[in-house]
């Protein structure tokens, strides 16, 4: 009987009347924001929009930032290391208003142990989070935790509340973090 009645109870949150007193279905927005300079977190990002897509009532975002001057490679240029010790990231970098998302997910490369500048660069431009729910992503070589961690911290500095925060090896999305990333959607969603 209780599991029938939470049931129920998600349903009703996901239903609602218009003006002219009709059901309709209300979708959850995601909004995924990347930065990928070789590609690895251009992929995660695919990959996990795919995972989500899977979950009814969700509607994904995708959005890349891309910085107006990129970075060349090798990994030792130090313009790159000057941006990725700064606090406020690559400068020029546009951001978007999250304020109409329910949940944003953000997900960046590791350069030289922090977040690629672009993506910081994109989180101090950005607005409208205040409150706002969030899931933190880096991709790496060595995937360490503490990669992830800094991300989450900048994003609670913003005034992100962060839900959730996944430290991964290049474009590699273990099942069990899709799993999760489901279960944060659905409750998002039902909350
Ligand atoms: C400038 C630069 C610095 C990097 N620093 C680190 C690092 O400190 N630790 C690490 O594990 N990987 C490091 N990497 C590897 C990248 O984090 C990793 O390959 C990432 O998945 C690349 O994402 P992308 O292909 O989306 O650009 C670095 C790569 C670059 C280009």
């Amino acid at each position: 009987m209780l599991i029938r009645g939470q049931r129920f109870l998600q349903r009703t949150s996901l239903i609602s009347p218009n003006p002219a007193g009709i059901l309709v279905v209300k979708s959850m927005k995601v909004l995924l924001a990347f930065y990928s300079k070789t590609g690895n977190t251009e992929k995660l990002a695919n990959k996990i929009s795919k995972s989500l897509s899977s979950v009814q009532g969700v509607e994904i975002v995708i959005h890349k930032v891309v910085p107006p001057q990129d970075y060349k490679l090798p990994y030792l240029n130090p313009r790159a290391l000057k941006d990725a010790l700064s606090r406020e990231g690559t400068p020029d970098v546009e951001g978007v208003d999250v304020s109409e998302f329910d949940l944003v997910m953000v997900a960046a490369p590791t350069w030289f142990e922090r977040p690629a500048p672009p993506i910081i660069g994109f989180v101090e431009k950005s607005r409208g989070y205040e409150g706002k729910k969030a899931v933190a992503i880096t991709t790496s070589i060595s995937a360490r935790s503490v990669y992830a961690k800094r991300l989450a911290e900048k994003l609670r500095e913003r005034g992100f509340d962060v839900v959730g925060w996944y430290s991964l090896k290049k474009s590699d999305l273990p099942e069990e973090v899709a799993d999760e990333l489901k279960k944060l959607v659905s409750s998002e969603k039902a909350g």
